[in-house]
């Protein structure tokens, strides 16, 4: 099935009250894996581009890895950029035919993030593109991303930044963090039910890996509708390649490395609430 956008397979999710994941890639054999996981689970999936990919040269090979993918699936596939870093980056997203793009203005005063996100937005919306903004500066290390505040979002300036800008998704920091938490996730759900409480466009939670099962499925019902997950889907890969790497048979360790991804990927998708029921897009 052709390619999809954010837009659409989170108006899906609305509808059903789940959650959407969004698994970074970084090689062939993992969207492959996760690729695996949606038929099974029957599950739209958000096959994602970050930084780490982008900065290793990949950001080309792994579009037209993810086109293909598409092309063969028979659930919604969504070819999304994350944590764009500029307004250029973006541009050469549209141009190698991403569907959805994230630009991260988290991190700059909340004016230069509108201004740039509404640039981002009028080059996206013109050629059909979503987009995805952030608000409240996701700490942890990602991809290099290193920021080691805890950044709670400021409703008052989700309030004003929807009214600002228009996007399709919305990540907010409400103590969520990228990488393996030291200890248990501090999240803050008063502070999503108040952003939530606004009517913005669908909430996007960062840093999926490593957040217990219960705090997800609160999350979703108070109206998280994508979820971001790196750490663990990598870490899944990479346990399975160590642990094959004794046959000195590269296919065996890929196809080991490939079965614990899909692995993590199905038991996440299943978290979402993204199995059984296909979510129609209409
Ligand atoms: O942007 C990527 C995600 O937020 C991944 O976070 O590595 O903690 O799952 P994670
Ligand atoms: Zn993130």
């Amino acid at each position: 099935m052709p390619l999809t956008t954010l837009k659409d397979v989170l108006a899906a999710a609305s509808q059903t009250r789940t959650a959407i994941p969004g698994f970074n890639i970084d090689n062939l054999e993992i969207p492959e894996a996760v690729m695996a996981a949606a038929e099974r689970s029957k599950s739209p999936v958000i096959l994602t581009i970050g930084q780490g990919a982008i900065n290793a040269g990949q950001m080309l090979y792994l579009a037209d890895v993810v086109r293909r993918l598409a092309d063969q699936s028979s659930v919604p596939v969504v070819m999304h950029l994350d944590h764009g870093v500029s307004y250029e980056q973006v541009i050469q997203c549209l141009r190698a035919g991403f569907t959805s793009v994230m630009f991260d203005g988290s991190h700059l005063p909340f004016e230069e993030n509108v201004k740039i996100t509404r640039e981002v937005a009028a080059a996206a919306h013109a050629v059909g593109v979503s987009v995805e903004a952030e608000l409240g500066a996701i700490g942890g290390v990602e991809d290099n991303l290193i920021r080691d505040n805890r950044n709670l979002v400021d409703v008052r300036e989700v309030e004003r930044f929807i009214s600002e800008v228009e996007v399709e998704a919305l990540a907010v920091g409400i103590g969520n963090a990228h990488g393996i938490y030291k200890g248990l996730p501090q999240l803050d759900f008063d502070l999503l039910q108040r952003c939530q409480d606004l009517n913005p466009p669908p909430l996007v939670l960062h840093g999926g890996s490593g957040i217990p099962d219960d705090m997800i499925r609160r999350a979703i019902r108070i109206g998280i509708r994508k979820i971001n997950v790196a750490t663990e889907l990598r870490n899944a890969f990479m346990h399975g390649l160590e642990e094959a790497v004794g046959k000195r048979d590269i296919y065996y360790m890929y196809r080991n490395a490939f079965d614990q991804a899909a692995a993590l990927a199905e038991k996440k998708m299943r978290l979402f609430q993204c199995v059984d029921e296909p979510v129609h897009i209409a």
